[in-house]
């Protein structure tokens, strides 16, 4: 017997909960595992919890105003939510769903590229233009057709990931028998599904069509993880290179983020080239493991370009009070992926608009009490070395 869930889902990791009880075993291990030895993955939340604040008072904070930009678009709180692949595999037409809840939120949306909904889906989903993340493919075409689909969904900011030219090493998904055809992974397969007879009826039947919605041309069926990693190892292109981005910068009229900075060398690159913008990103401690922990790189990344580049950072972030943390840090806001995902699947659209009001009030009340009414004015003062 597990631990009974509370009545009520109070934080990401009470969501957490809720969709291990409700997704397939190989599906929650996805979103949940990282690479290797996760050793990477652990980091990047237990440096968060590290860091202390300062507690300030007397300084009149009856108004906060919790209010930034993040590329160039006014958002309630500086937070968007990370490009997720499949997240229509944890809840019904979930990029659309996801979508939904962000715009109510006052926070930007990214549709990865290999979401189950089609940018069209999503953009006839949405009343605001949401953000579009890239992998860059080896036919070139393909991605071409693909940026001008985005750029006819309205997608203004196109979000670049540059840490996977080769997908990491996920042990859980070799141990669920996800990278195997063999008889014994398909039945482990079917015993997973089993026991999981209201995600099966609502999103494995009622989700359909499981396609890659941008790439449906190009891409076998998206229910089929080994087959959808034999696609990613086939057609990602490890070439890539900085020329191809900047070929990428004359193509793409938007906004330009690069996700997956994680050294200052390459945060320069980034400015060179032409990019408005990075993400401090170690793709949520799933692609090279025994890299330091994203909110441990962040200083300095944003000390050396931050005049020049706006600078977000993903990975870890399991509240408003990390929020705060990241931005006092130098990011101009952060990116969450696991805890959007956890809460969608594990409470659908009401748990995820809980979730998101949830680090709206948790950032609001931090600023309130480090002395705080205004996102500018959130600093590395507030970060105490006391702790
Ligand atoms: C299940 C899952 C799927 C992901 N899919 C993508 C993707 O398609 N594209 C991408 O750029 N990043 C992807 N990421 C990485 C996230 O965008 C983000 O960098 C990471 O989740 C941040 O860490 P956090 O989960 O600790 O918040 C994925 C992450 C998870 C957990």
């Amino acid at each position: 017997m597990g631990k009974t869930l509370d009545i009520v889902a109070a934080t990401a990791s009470d969501y957490r909960a809720r969709a291990e009880r409700r997704l397939p075993r190989f599906l929650f291990d996805y979103i949940d595992g990282g690479a290797n030895d996760e050793v990477t993955l652990a980091a990047n939340t237990t440096d968060f919890s590290k860091i202390r604040l300062k507690q300030r008072v007397l300084r009149d904070v009856s108004l906060i105003d919790t209010s930034t930009r993040l590329a160039a678009e006014q958002v309630r709180m500086p937070m968007a939510l990370a490009p997720i692949g499949l997240a229509g595999m944890m809840s019904r037409r979930g990029e659309a769903q996801a979508v939904r809840v962000a715009n109510n939120a006052g926070i930007p949306f990214t549709l990865s590229t290999v979401g189950i909904c089609s940018l069209s889906e999503v953009k006839d989903a949405s009343n605001k233009p949401f953000w579009f993340q890239l992998y860059m493919m080896r036919d070139r075409e393909a991605v071409k057709s693909l940026l001008q689909r985005a750029l006819a969904a309205g997608c203004g900011t196109l979000v670049f990931t540059v840490d996977l030219p080769v997908t990491g090493m996920r042990h859980r998904d070799t141990r669920n028998g996800m990278l195997t055809n063999s008889l014994v992974g398909k039945v482990g397969k079917v015993r997973q599904l089993v026991v999981r007879p209201g995600w099966l009826k609502d999103v494995a039947l009622g989700g359909k069509p499981h396609t890659f919605g941008s790439l449906a041309a190009l891409v076998p069926d998206a229910t089929n993880l080994n087959a959808f990693r034999a696609w990613i190892d086939a057609q990602f292109d490890p070439s890539v290179t900085w020329s191809d981005i900047e070929w990428l910068r004359s193509i793409w009229p938007g906004k330009l983020l690069i996700k997956g900075i994680l050294e200052v060398d390459d945060a320069i690159s980034a400015a060179g080239i032409g990019a408005d913008g990075v993400i401090v990103s170690n793709h949520g401690g799933r692609q090279l493991d025994c890299v330091a922990s994203t909110i441990a790189k962040l200083p300095a990344i944003a000390a050396t370009v931050g005049a020049k580049l706006e600078v977000l950072v993903d990975g870890g972030v399991r509240s408003g009070v990390d929020v705060f943390k990241a931005v006092a840090l130098g990011a101009n806001g952060v990116l969450i992926g696991r805890p959007w995902i956890w809460a969608l699947a594990g409470g659908g659209s009401s748990g995820l608009t809980d979730l998101l009001a949830t680090f709206q009030r948790e950032f609001e009340v931090t600023m309130a009490l480090t002395g705080v009414t205004r996102v500018s004015d959130i600093s590395a003062e507030l970060i105490d070395s006391a702790g």
